[in-house]
């Protein structure tokens, strides 16, 4: 098992990944030879069953107060690095048969959200993407599938203001945020070998968010 992060997480992600015997990886998804290391490693392990990406950001404001590398940051992370990353290890057949993508988009990328334009676009760009991979990857038993977070307690959610975090968490039939391990159950599903007949799908983790109901 491989385990990525940047280098301001080296020391969690070292930690997670002696807890599971993994590997960390210290890199960035979006630089020039991320994907050629994944592919290097895939080919040592006699190739990847199972990919997530999981890795996002916000960078929030409204459209007319956004700076053009925040937006391109946002789509980058989100959205490209996973094609990017998918392509290499796909050509180079680092990707063995019967795998599993799985992808993160999120609620925001269905139903959009005021100051996010571009972490909804780049979410929606998920799940395009996830329709469209679909029926590529079917000849080699390759599923292609993604998560749509509602509110979701984390690092990420802990950072927005109080009062839009307290009403982001109430905004669903559950009125509460969800947890890591709900999104990682549904990650799961996805990835279990028996799920051969589950592609193309987006599954939603959010309580029945009220947005984008
Ligand atoms: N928390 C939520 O409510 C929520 C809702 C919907 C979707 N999501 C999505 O779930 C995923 C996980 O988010 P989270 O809430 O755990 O956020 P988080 O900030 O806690 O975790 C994101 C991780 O991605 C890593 N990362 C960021 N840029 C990277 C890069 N360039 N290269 C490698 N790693 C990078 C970060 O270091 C961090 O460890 C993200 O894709 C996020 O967009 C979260």
């Amino acid at each position: 098992m491989i385990g990525l992060d940047v280098e301001p997480m080296r020391a969690d992600l070292e930690a997670l990944m002696g807890k599971l015997a993994g590997k960390a990886l210290v890199a960035d998804i979006t630089a020039d030879d991320t994907p050629a290391q994944l592919v290097a490693l895939a080919k040592e392990l006699g190739g990847f069953d199972i990919v997530v990406h999981n890795a996002g950001v916000t960078r929030d404001k409204t459209l007319a107060n956004m700076p053009e590398h925040w937006w391109d940051m946002t789509i980058n992370i989100n959205l490209t690095a996973a094609l990017r990353i998918n392509s290499a290890l796909l050509d180079a057949g680092a990707l063995n048969t019967g795998g599993r993508i799985v992808g993160v988009s999120s609620m925001n990328g269905i139903a959009g959200q005021r100051g996010q334009a571009n972490y909804a676009a780049s979410k929606a760009g998920v799940i395009g993407y996830v329709e469209q991979m679909a029926p590529a990857l079917l000849a080699k038993g390759i599923t292609i599938n993604a998560v749509a977070p509602g509110f979701i307690e984390t690092q990420m959610t802990a950072a927005i203001p109080l009062m839009t975090r307290e009403v982001g968490r109430r905004l669903n039939s559950l009125s509460q945020g969800g947890l890591p391990e709900d999104v990682a159950e549904t990650i799961a599903f996805f990835a279990n070998p028996a799920a051969s007949g589950v592609t193309g799908n987006i599954v939603r983790v959010c309580g029945q968010s009220w947005l984008g109901a």
